[in-house]
């Protein structure tokens, strides 16, 4: 189950291997009873990709020697083998089939530089600890080797497609600017569903941001499963990270407001960080999501950050910008998830305060590195525990709701509202505003917030001449 108390939509990652050729795993075991073990767990590990056994190294997509160092000779004979195997991989490849070869086990462990030395086709060395992590050295191999794990087409191509001039349904526009992930948190299917990190060249992404300003788009949300990662060729054959390309969109004519989700808190640079107080059109409003408060949650997620630093991110994007309202997305229940570690997730909301969060319940995807972690928490733990943040996260958001209220600020104007004669639009942080009267869709109207309802702001139009908040700080 997941509930959600934000505006953001929350992305819903599909499972890998539907729709899939089956592929075929060859696993060669060496030694002891341990490592005949091991090669089943890592069969097992791999079967939820899609790897199928075979006892055929010419039929199969991946070869894992699972190797033993206690004979003498043991590593000998792996060499022996891995020479075999490179001349069945390039038979392989000169038909358009790729392999991906792995050595696990305890030569891998004592002999990996060597390894890598001496047999450079080998894509994969893997000590003993690390086979959770199978499912994540596979998919960067394959895409090393210049496959893209799941993606029909490359990410480049699908852009290319993008028909010219795209119709603006109203003044609100998205525009995708980054697709894929190389973060691996051990719970998320996307890294292996949508590939590797892509960044859309900036000349790309301007032209369309100019196409939607001139069809009439006022704001303009900048999507990406990472957004905040971007980094885009510009035309002067450089490199451009996120907080550039905004700048750049910002003086584009008629667009009124800028927004981009999703981000993750390791991309968030001191450039970025500023252009929240620098860029008046960059709404102040940002879904990062921190799923975890504890450090030894965080780093069995894969986070590659620890609580502190998200702390310090919502201090530092508040300096810049003071008015920031900041939602994200939590996960309760990872595998090994204590008590003690809650507790660590409840203190970083009270200390954070948040406008609005979506927040889950662990569940199992198969292929991920968590799936095949022990020390599940049981069902009703994870239900009490969602139960508690999700009833401090709904009073943060209703708190953050009351306290608009009374304040002057624009609302960019998206429709009609419910009742006749009513206008709808959104605040600059996301909630839906309604107010009596009339003005068209894609102007930004100053109102006056006066009440905060379940679902949105009741608002009236401020008097013409009145200055907006954002408008006496600019
Ligand atoms: N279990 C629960 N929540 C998940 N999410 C992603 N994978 C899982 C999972 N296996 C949540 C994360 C992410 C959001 C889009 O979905 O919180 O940020
Ligand atoms: Fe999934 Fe983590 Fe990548 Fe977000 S950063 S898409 S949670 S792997």
């Amino acid at each position: 189950m997941s509930s959600s108390t934000g505006p953001v939509p929350a992305a819903t990652p599909a499972l890998p291997g539907a729709g899939k050729p089956a592929r075929k795993l060859l696993i060669r075991t060496w030694g002891c009873q341990m490592n005949v073990y091991d090669s089943g767990r890592m069969a097992d590990i791999l079967a939820p990709l899609g790897y199928a056994p075979t006892e055929s190294a010419e039929e199969a997509d991946m070869v894992i020697l699972n190797t033993c160092h206690i004979r003498e000779k043991a590593s000998e004979k792996v060499f022996s083998d891995l020479g075999r195997l490179r001349e069945t991989k390039k038979a392989r490849a000169a038909e358009g089939r790729q392999t991906v070869i792995a050595v696990a086990g305890c030569v891998a462990q004592a002999e990996g530089a060597e390894i890598t030395a001496r047999a450079p086709w080998v894509d994969i060395v893997l000590g003993p600890q690390t086979y959770h992590r199978l499912p994540e050295m596979v998919a960067r191999a394959s895409r090393a080797a210049g496959a893209v794990i799941e993606t029909d087409f490359p990410a480049e191509d699908k852009f290319d497609h993008l028909p010219e001039a795209r119709a603006t349904q109203g003044p609100v526009a998205f525009l995708t600017i980054q697709e894929g992930c190389d973060k691996f948190c051990s719970f998320c299917v996307v890294p292996y569903t949508r590939g590797a990190e892509f960044s859309r060249p900036a000349a790309a992404v301007l032209a369309e941001a100019r196409q939607l300003a001139a069809g009439g788009a006022r704001e303009i949300a900048l999507l990406g499963q990472n957004v905040n990662a971007w980094a885009g060729a510009s035309q002067d054959g450089g490199t451009w990270r996120l907080a550039r390309l905004l700048r750049e969109l910002a003086e584009i004519p008629g667009v009124a407001r800028l927004r981009y989700t999703t981000s993750h808190p390791r991309d968030m640079d001191d450039d970025l960080i500023a252009a929240h107080g620098e860029i008046p059109a960059l709404m102040p409003y940002l879904h990062l999501p921190v799923q975890s408060g504890s450090d030894r949650v965080l780093a069995a997620m894969n986070r590659g950050h620890k609580a502190d630093l998200y702390l310090r991110l919502a201090d530092r994007l508040r300096e810049a910008r003071p008015d920031l309202a900041l939602t994200s997305d939590f996960i309760v229940g990872h595998p090994g998830e204590t008590a003690a570690d809650f507790d660590a997730t409840m203190r970083l909301v009270e200390r954070v305060g948040f406008a609005g969060a979506y927040s889950f319940k662990y569940s199992a995807r198969p292929g991920t590195p968590a799936a095949g972690q022990p020390n599940a928490v049981p069902e009703a733990e994870k239900d009490a525990r969602l139960q508690a943040l999700q009833s401090v996260l709904r009073a943060q958001q209703d708190g953050f709701n009351r306290a608009c209220v009374g304040r002057v600020v624009d609302v960019l104007v998206t429709g009609t509202g419910r009742h006749p004669g009513q206008v709808a639009g959104r605040s600059p942080w996301l909630q839906p505003v309604h107010a009596t009267g009339a003005a068209p869709v894609g102007a930004v109207v100053p109102m006056t917030l006066r009440a905060a309802l379940p679902n949105s702001l009741s608002a009236t139009m401020a008097s013409p001449c009145q200055e907006t908040e954002e408008s006496a700080a600019a």
